[in-house]
């Protein structure tokens, strides 16, 4: 039997959804990328865990994907299976200031309850168009917050079944990186806000929000900002005065409006996209003698 069979074996739960030659393309932000073997949307950590076997008896690579914001897939895609979480994987609980909140929940979504709640925190991620586990595992961030800052534990599946708690210094949250990934997968985190007055919290994450708007590119399809931004610079001005800004590579182009963004304009493949990574990298080094690297994470390249 191969994996696939047994894969469609698995009695899983009721609204555990499985596929198989999923386009991935439709689930990333870039609009990029070939197929999945197999898309599995997993509804309960019991089916989670149940992956884990699988995924160590039949030695096949698996994929958290989140909401694919920060993900660029290659044009063969991804020889494995990846997995979206969603219902009791994307819970949200609110006790007081506390707040337990699952991965697969949308950030945008949690930064919009929480101001209706009048939990303040948050209201930097309202711009930011990925999952909670994403967000915790790249420790994301804007404006000066990052999401690690109001977290004080995480629950995350090693590739065993197993759930552990680990405290935010065993997350090791840095810039953008996190000691997460070293997890089959990440659950839940606990999130400490502050209470506060709800229009005063919903005026402040709405100016952040049109401060996105006015900054960065939005319409076009992308990933968010393609390079970290090297100590004490923004990427985005190294690419602006290295004159790469509207650079354009097959289908995809430097954003006008902001130089750390790579736009699929047209049909982009991930090629086009890695060529302009490239390209980018090579001319910003000569022109400032700083390397940039990448911050987008990849999927289904050698
Ligand atoms: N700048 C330019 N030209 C550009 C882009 C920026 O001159 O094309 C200048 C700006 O005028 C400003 C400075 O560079 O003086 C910093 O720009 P910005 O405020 O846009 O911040 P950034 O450092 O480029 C970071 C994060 C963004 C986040 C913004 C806002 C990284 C890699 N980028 O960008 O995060 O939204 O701050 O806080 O950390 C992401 O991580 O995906 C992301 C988009």
């Amino acid at each position: 039997m191969n994996w696939k069979d047994a894969l469609l074996k698995i009695d899983f739960q009721q609204n555990t959804r499985l596929r198989f030659g999923e386009p991935l393309a439709k689930h990333t932000h870039f609009g990029i990328g070939g197929e999945t073997t197999a898309y599995v949307e997993v509804n309960t950590i019991d089916d989670l865990a149940t992956l884990t076997h699988f995924h160590r008896e039949w030695k096949v690579p698996v994929a958290i994907i989140g909401k694919g914001s920060n993900l660029l897939v290659s044009d063969k895609g991804f020889n494995g299976i990846s997995i979206r979480l969603i219902g009791e994987l994307a819970n949200l609980d609110i006790e007081g200031n506390i707040v337990i909140v699952g991965a697969g929940q949308s950030l945008p979504r949690l930064s919009k309850m929480m101001s209706k709640t009048g939990l303040s925190g948050v209201e930097f991620a309202l711009g930011i168009p990925g999952s909670v586990g994403g967000a915790l595992i790249m420790n994301a961030g804007a404006w000066g917050s990052s999401f690690g800052d109001v977290v004080t534990d995480v629950t995350v599946m090693r590739d065993t079944g197993e759930l552990i708690k680990l405290t935010h210094d065993e997350a090791q949250f840095e810039y953008r990186h996190s000691g997460l990934e070293a997890y089959f997968c990440v659950i839940s985190a606990t999130l400490k806000l502050q209470p506060g007055d709800v229009d005063a919290i919903t005026t402040h994450m709405n100016t952040l929000f049109k401060q996105k708007i006015e900054t960065q590119p939005f319409v076009e399809e992308n990933a968010g900002c393609m390079f970290k931004n090297p100590p004490g610079d923004s990427a985005g001005r190294l690419i602006d005065i290295s004159g790469l800004k509207g650079h354009r590579i097959g289908g995809a182009e430097v954003s006008t409006v902001h130089g750390n963004f790579i736009l699929n304009l047209d049909n982009a493949t991930a090629n086009d996209v890695l060529d302009l990574v490239a390209y980018i990298q090579k001319h910003v080094q000569e022109k400032t003698g700083i390397f940039l690297q990448t911050e987008v994470k990849r999927l289904g390249f050698d």
